[in-house]
């Protein structure tokens, strides 16, 4: 196959090398192209425009298949841990148990933040939303370790990753408590990573908070599936603030700002809100369907659809069993989960959806398992944002090590005003 594009423009001929990925897709390399012709490309949202060649995920969205590290998500979720799974993508191996026991210890040393940050907890209004308070607490964490912006060298970098991934779940805990009105409760050595984070959410100084495996388990399920995604809103926008070389905590940051917004790790709050009206409006989502096809109505099957899968969603497939089989276990009847079925089943056989491509995606069933689990509907972004925090760092060590990296600066197409004057405020209109 070639390994070039010829075409002509203007009637010059323009010639541009073709890239090929390890998984047989193909680019056309343009970063010659405005040089050549003095064009540039503009593609809104950037459907077809790679930002990067990266090691880390791959999506095939036609096909469904995604994989870390080129490892199956489906194994992952069978087999593997979150935190063996945020190594394997920091890292790019699976860990020995040399490495994995280094890691463990590693994430439990760094797993209180500075007793400083109360006083910075303490500034937030009670009813802050928690994506608020997570982003500014990791910059400021960033503050109590100066070491921290020495992220380029890779022991320090190490170790601090490894404090980020762990204290982004303690001060995630904090933020709960304090919008509750109740004491911080402090991590403990003992329990391991998801376990912990349920201690310091739902645990009380005068007794520890019963933790059933099976529901352990589904969160650490919940944190492993959602660890990384190739280059999504949020990661991109890590990927873009690394490049300036800005710390990682700064670029991690404005990951949490991104996933945020109700079109990405804010859709999973945004489908129990839309569930939950149509309980209340004694719909069965039959209703619902017929809104969410009609352009006029601005609603949005929220949990449906998505930019790269033109397909179900494995990770959607694999969070719908386990949804199952822990309402199974904890002998849970949830209407919304009843709800959720039918507007899958509708949305599964009616042709605005078919023709769209439009399937359940990470977001359809999460925030079910997280319900039956206690977590308050507020705080669905925040596990999204500690399970894709993995996925940061290891999206940002690639940016900062590319030794050929420059600084991310997109074109534009200018559509204002041709030159224009200065016209002294005596003289305007
Ligand atoms: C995540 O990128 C990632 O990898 C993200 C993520 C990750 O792990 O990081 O996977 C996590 O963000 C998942 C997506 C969560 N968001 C939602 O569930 C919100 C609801 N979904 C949509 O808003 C939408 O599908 C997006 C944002 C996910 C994708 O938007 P696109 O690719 O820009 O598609 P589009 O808005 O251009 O829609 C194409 C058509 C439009 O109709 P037409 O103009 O062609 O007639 O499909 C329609 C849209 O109106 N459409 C929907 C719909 N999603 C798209 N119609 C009804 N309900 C929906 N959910």
């Amino acid at each position: 196959m070639s390994e070039f594009v010829e075409f002509e423009l203007d009637g010059k001929c323009v010639r541009l090398p073709i890239i090929e990925g390890t998984a047989g897709e193909r680019a056309i390399d343009i970063s010659t192209l405005r040089d050549q012709t003095g064009y540039i490309t503009l593609d809104s949202g950037y459907g077809n425009t790679g930002s990067c060649e990266s090691q880390i995920t791959f999506i095939d969205g036609e096909k469904g298949i995604l994989r870390y590290r080129g490892i199956p998500i489906e194994e992952l979720a069978e087999k593997s841990s979150f935190v063996e799974t945020a190594y394997l993508l920091m890292h790019g191996h699976l860990p020995t148990m040399i490495e994995l026991t280094h890691f463990s210890k590693q994430l439990t040393e760094n797993e209180l933040i500075h007793e400083d940050m109360k006083y910075h907890f303490e500034g937030f209004p009670s009813n802050a939303h928690p994506m608020a308070i997570l982003s500014s607490m990791i910059n400021a964490s960033g503050c109590f370790q100066p070491q921290v912006l020495a992220a380029h060298n890779r022991k320090t970098f190490d170790v601090q990753a490894a404090r980020l991934l762990s204290q982004v779940r303690t001060i995630a805990a904090f933020a709960y408590r304090k919008s509750r009105g109740l004491p911080a409760i402090y991590p403990k050595p003992i329990y391991k990573y998801s376990a912990n984070f349920l201690h310091m959410m739902f645990s009380e100084p005068y007794c520890d908070y019963e933790l059933k495996p099976e529901v352990v388990r589904a969160l650490d399920l919940i944190f492993l599936l959602h660890a990384d995604h190739e280059q999504n809103c949020s990661t991109s926008t890590v990927r873009m603030v690394a490049s300036s070389r800005a710390s990682l905590f700064a670029s991690t940051a404005a990951g949490v700002c991104a996933l945020w917004g109700p079109l990405h790790g804010g859709a999973n709050q945004a489908v129990l809100e839309m569930l939950e009206k149509i309980h209340e409006d004694g719909d069965d989502g039959s209703q619902f369907i017929v809104a969410a096809k009609d352009k006029k109505s601005k609603a949005r099957l929220m949990g449906f659809g998505h930019r790269v899968y033109k397909n179900y969603d494995p990770r959607a497939r694999i969070i719908k069993k386990r949804c199952d089989e822990l309402l199974a276990a904890l002998k849970i009847e949830d209407p919304l989960l009843d709800i959720a079925r039918n507007l899958e089943e509708a949305a599964l056989t009616d042709p605005y959806f078919i023709e769209r491509k439009l399937y359940p995606n990470v977001d359809f069933y999460s925030g079910i398992i997280m319900r039956a689990i206690g977590i308050p509907v507020e705080m669905f972004t925040v596990i999204f944002a500690i399970g894709r925090m993995p996925g940061w760092i290891a999206n940002y060590r690639e940016t900062i090590e590319d030794r050929s990296g420059r600084i991310y600066r997109p074109r534009q197409v200018y559509q204002g005003e041709p030159l224009v004057h200065y016209v002294p405020i005596s003289k305007r209109g």
